[in-house]
C-alpha cells in the first residue's frame, strides 16, 4: 500500500481536500499534514514537513498544494533526499517520475482545475522510474545532497 503525505497552504487547502478524498477512495493511505482551513499560513512549513515525512520513510510520496505549486516545490527541495516537481500537466508529471524519480508532486490550485489535478495525480502515482541512464543522472542529484552535508561545519563535529 502506498502511503501519500499531503500538505497545503491556505491557497491549496480546498484542492488538497479534493485530492485527499480521491486518494482515500482509490485505496491509498493518506497522512494529512495540514493546513486545515483557508486561514493564511506559510507554505514552507508544510513543504518541509512533507519532505521530511517522505525522506524519513513515513510516507512513500507526498503531494503539496499551494497557489502555483512553485513555492512548495522550492521549499520541499531544500530537504535532503526530496525531489519535488511542480507540474501543471500530466505529461510533465509522468516525466517527473520516469526520468527524475520525483518523490513529491507540487500542484497549483490557482492554475490547475480539480479534474486536471486528479488526472495529474493519478498519472504521477502510477508512473514508474525508468532507471537506466536516468538513474545515473538522479544519482548525481542525490550526490549533491551528500556533498553539501560533508561541506557543512556541523558535519566536521559529528
Ligand atoms: C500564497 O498567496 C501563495 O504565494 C502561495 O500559495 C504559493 O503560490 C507560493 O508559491
Amino acid at each position: 500500500m502506498t502511503v501519500v503525505a499531503l500538505g497545503a497552504d491556505h491557497a491549496g487547502f480546498a484542492l488538497k481536500e479534493v485530492l485527499k478524498g480521491w486518494l482515500i477512495a482509490q485505496g491509498y493511505d493518506v497522512v494529512d499534514l495540514g493546513t486545515q482551513s483557508t486561514e493564511s499560513v506559510d507554505y514552507p512549513d508544510y513543504a518541509v514537513a512533507a519532505g521530511s515525512t517522505v525522506t524519513a520513510g513515513k510516507a512513500d510520496r507526498a503531494v503539496l498544494v499551494c497557489g502555483t505549486g512553485i513555492g512548495m516545490a522550492m521549499a520541499a527541495n531544500k530537504v535532503p533526499g526530496a525531489r519535488a516537481a511542480a507540474c501543471s500537466d500530466a505529461y510533465t508529471a509522468r516525466m517527473s517520475r520516469e526520468h527524475n524519480d520525483a518523490n513529491i508532486l507540487a500542484l497549483g490550485a490557482r492554475i490547475t482545475g480539480r479534474d486536471t489535478a486528479i488526472e495529474i495525480l493519478e498519472t504521477w502515482l502510477v508512473a514508474e522510474f525508468a532507471g537506466g541512464r536516468h538513474a545515473r543522472r538522479v544519482d548525481k542529484i542525490v550526490e549533491l545532497d551528500r556533498s553539501r552535508d560533508q561541506e557543512s561545519p556541523d558535519a566536521q563535529t559529528r
